[in-house]
């Protein structure tokens, strides 16, 4: 989501005649975007801001601004002399929904008054603003903002606000503009897609719009909340060749009473029924979650059912998390009661179980050949491309007669718990004319352009 939000607050300065530079020793202006949802997420922007501390006593000119979740929790501490210092680093605030303002109050800090916007807003969407993305393969697209949902341990809904979707045509119109430029993947994004609203349409018909503007994009969406997802939705997915096989469905713990302290309005039973009917309607599903460890009066028995949920439900992935209480929630007030070193053993169970049924199930597709995006090269071998397949598990393959943008066929020679290695199935280096499903309508042109 900050990706998405960086390519908007570079919109609005590009607009503005400003350029973008790779090195910090250039810049004019240094615009760092946070992550309030834990702890550690924090402390990282306060040690990135210890580096520009540095950088403005070299360069006393600079502009240093924060923005974003951290911009909106901290704002009057931010601006004064508490928060580690940050007030007398940090010359612009601003919250995520006040980025039109960056470049007004840009030009206020340069001229020696620092600004601040943290006002959060019921309409803001950015909806008229393209964001400024480098060409590639994947794009992100926000299709909705804030969350209403109100998760007793959760920051986002007082950092991001309320509640708000997008249009779905110029969500529509973006991804043909993304067709035209050779992207191949989109991911629409959202604290809880599944609120989405256009008028009548939900999110399931915003997914059939997407999908139908080029068949050859892949098109993922995330996060879904297991209360929202609706049979409509399981549908859409199972119906669309190009609407991945994959779903991130967060369900924190495996016990009903931490479930209903946390506000998630859905016990242990309903989202096992969830699980068992998206794999009903999509067969080979790919499953990944997030998980709380530690959460406040979360004794042993609780811990034991989130490891007994995880074996029966077998996640391809997971997000795995030691609670981190945040100032102003629900659980703020409750007492954060498991010692640190119960968290880090219970995180640890949780990840090694979890490791294991990865690699279990990665194992499993040893020998398969798989449809792969080819997107970059391997961050460690350099004679390698990374793609992704369909239920997002990461592929590495000789380079040989492919590049980014293409799908090939990936003939699965090992794996480990994160990623499959392999090597591309020659008959399968030409252009791939994606299968299409009776339901779905033809490949079309967007609008505009001759088919
Ligand atoms: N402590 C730990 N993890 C958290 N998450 C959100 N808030 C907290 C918190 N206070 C996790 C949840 C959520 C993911 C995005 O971050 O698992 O699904
Ligand atoms: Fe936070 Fe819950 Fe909203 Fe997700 S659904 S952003 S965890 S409040």
């Amino acid at each position: 989501m900050n990706v998405a939000d960086s390519e908007v607050v570079k919109a609005l300065l590009s607009g503005d005649g400003h350029g973008l530079t790779d090195s910090i020793e250039d810049a004019d202006v240094v615009l760092v975007n946070t992550c309030s949802i834990r702890e550690n997420a924090e402390q990282r922007v306060y040690g990135r801001l210890g580096e520009f501390k540095k950088l403005k006593a070299r360069k006393p000119g600079v502009v240093v601004g924060l923005l974003g979740c951290m911009a909106e929790r901290l704002r009057e501490r931010l601006n004064g002399d508490k928060a580690n210092g940050v007030g007398q680093i940090v010359d612009v605030i601003i919250g995520p929904d006040e980025y039109r303002k960056v470049g007004v109050l840009l030009h206020k800090a340069w001229h020696g008054e620092k600004g601040v916007a943290v006002q959060l807003s019921r309409v803001e969407t950015y909806d008229d603003i393209t964001p400024l993305r480098t060409d590639g393969v994947s794009a992100w697209i926000s299709v909705m903002r804030g969350c209403d949902k109100f998760c007793s341990f959760c920051v986002v809904p007082f950092t991001r606000g309320r509640e708000r979707s997008r249009l779905l045509s110029t969500i529509v119109k973006e991804v043909e503009v993304l067709s035209l430029r050779g992207f191949k993947e989109v991911t629409l994004l959202g604290q809880n897609v599944n609120s989405y609203r256009d008028g009548d349409a939900d999110f399931a018909d915003l997914l059939t719009a997407v999908a139908g503007v080029d068949r050859s994009i892949r098109v993922r969406f995330t996060t879904s909340h297991p209360q929202d997802m609706s049979e409509k939705l399981i549908r859409t997915i199972a119906d669309h060749s190009n609407i991945c096989k994959y779903i991130h469905l967060p369900v924190q713990s495996g016990s009903d009473r931490i479930l209903e302290l946390m506000n998630r309005t859905y016990g242990s039973s309903h989202y096992m029924r969830l699980v068992r009917s998206v794999r009903d309607a999509i067969p080979g599903v790919c499953l990944s979650t997030d998980i709380i460890a530690g959460f406040p009066t979360e004794t042993e028995d609780d811990h034991r059912l989130t490891l007994e949920l995880m074996e029966g439900i077998r996640f391809d992935g997971a997000f795995m998390f030691k609670y981190s209480p945040r100032e102003h929630t629900p659980a703020h007030n409750m007492n954060d009661d498991v010692p640190g070193d119960v968290k880090s053993r219970r995180i640890d169970e949780i990840i090694r179980l979890q490791k294991s049924i990865s690699d279990e199930i990665n194992q499993g597709l040893v020998g398969q050949a798989m449809e792969v995006l080819v997107e970059n090269e391997s961050k460690k071998s350099p004679a390698d491309w990374q793609g992704r397949t369909d239920g997002n598990k990461t592929v590495i393959f000789p380079k040989d007669g492919t590049s980014p943008g293409h799908y090939v066929t990936v003939s699965i020679r090992r794996a480990n718990s994160a990623t499959l290695f392999g090597a591309v199935e020659p008959q399968s280096l030409r252009p791939v004319v994606r299968r299409m499903l009776s339901k779905e309508s033809p490949m079309k042109a967007p609008a505009g352009i001759a088919a």
